[in-house]
């Protein structure tokens, strides 16, 4: 066996792997040839038409639940970093690509003897692959001993998923993008929104297929750098269906790619945070961007308030009662962990038009990708 394919999966993936497989084998029993045959010849097009999954959602699972499971493990296993708190699956489908995740998850808490808190949201538009999804998750759960999942099952259109005000450091899109290519750019303009300062996207996506090419247009525009890489990897002695359906299936392969904030842009980003939450008026994204512990000195003679909740208090008092505040920056320096910001904000309260200019240093927690220091002065313009 050539030594690049060996499989060297840790054991959890074969425990989980094993259970579904117990489960999908009971499918034989009830679906029917010619509509494998007929999947089967239509997902071979590319890009996929969009598949009826409300008529071929059993066959679906019963041949690719376990492809798409293996190949998410080996890109799991070879090139996952962040343990994440929040992970959005998109086109969850059953939920193939969480799963893999989950268990190198499970694999890479393992050694520590302790335990992670994770909120899992698979969103697809097929009620019936949900359906399987919430039977898949719920038999496997029990192996997860290291992981505590809040997993939401949301059955809606992406796009309409996407105008959610929410965020999430890892968010999957398995297979999703070829029966959507020609919405890809619309998808990845609402994505970036999504993802965490400190997050990732990652995209599965069969090899020759041209959505590729609209990944590519699409990502053009975007504050986000990329990597794109492939996989191959031996079948023997994986738990799968397929073999049992193609004969001659000794490799799985796959290709990949994985989306990040820059460094640079990350800090562009946070600023921008800060000034859409105070153009919002937002206290849900204050909470985002400034650490736990983080300091707040709005005026240079006294002492800072500290810690996340004085800070939301602040706003609430300060930045809450402004209406219509239109903050802008400047100018903005990068030193370092800081960045020195000069900004003006004009808004109205009690019917007097106010308008302020100011300077802040924003200092970054650079592990945590948020704010841990401001220090603040600013002057109102007299009429
Ligand atoms: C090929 S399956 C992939 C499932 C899973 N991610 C995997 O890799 O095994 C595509 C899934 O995306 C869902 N889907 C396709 N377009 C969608 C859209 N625009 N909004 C929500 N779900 C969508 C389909 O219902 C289907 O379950």
């Amino acid at each position: 066996m050539n030594s690049t394919l060996m499989n060297n999966f840790p054991n959890i993936f074969h425990k989980v792997a094993n259970r579904v497989k117990e489960y999908l084998i009971d499918f034989s029993y009830s679906i029917e040839n010619n509509k494998i045959e007929k999947l089967i010849s239509s997902y071979k097009k590319l890009p996929c038409s969009k598949i009826n999954y409300d008529k071929f959602s059993m066959e679906f699972n019963y041949i690719y639940f376990l492809v798409n499971y293996w190949k998410g493990a080996k890109i799991a296993i070879d090139e996952a970093t962040i343990v994440p708190k929040k992970i959005l699956d998109l086109g969850s489908g059953s939920g193939a690509m969480a799963l893999s995740y989950l268990s190198w998850i499970h694999h890479k808490i393992g050694a520590s003897n302790s335990y992670v808190n994770i909120e899992l949201i698979l969103v697809d538009e097929n009620v019936y692959q949900l359906n399987y999804a919430k039977k898949i998750f719920k038999l496997v759960e029990p192996l997860f001993t290291n992981i505590r999942c809040n997993i939401t099952f949301q059955n809606c259109e992406v796009k309409d998923y996407l105008k959610n005000d929410n965020s999430f450091d890892i968010i999957l899109l398995s297979h999703l993008l070829t029966e959507n290519y020609k919405s890809v750019t619309d998808i990845f303009h609402e994505l970036e929104n999504l993802l965490d300062l400190r997050g990732e996207i990652i995209i599965v996506e069969r090899i020759k297929d041209p959505v590729w090419y609209s990944i590519g247009e699409a990502l053009r525009d975007l504050f986000l750098t990329s990597t794109i890489g492939s996989k191959k990897f031996n079948t023997e002695n994986l738990p799968l269906i397929s073999h049992e359906l193609f004969s001659n299936i000794d490799a799985l392969r796959t290709k990949y790619m994985i989306l990040k904030n820059s460094s640079q842009i990350s800090k562009k980003l946070l600023i921008k945070k800060y000034f859409d939450a105070w153009k919002g008026k937002s206290i849900k994204d204050v909470r985002r961007i400034f650490t736990k512990n983080a300091k707040y000195y709005n005026n240079l003679h006294n002492d800072p308030i500290v810690g996340i909740e004085g800070i939301c208090e602040y706003w609430n008092n300060k930045v809450l009662p402004q209406i219509d505040p239109q903050p802008s920056l400047i100018r903005m320096i990068d030193w370092g962990d800081d960045i020195f910001i000069k900004w003006s904000s004009k808004f109205f309260l009690c019917n007097e038009q106010i308008h302020l200019k100011g300077y802040m240093i924003i200092s970054i927690d650079i592990t945590e990708g948020k704010i841990c220091q401001l220090e603040e002065c600013f002057t109102k313009k007299n009429n």
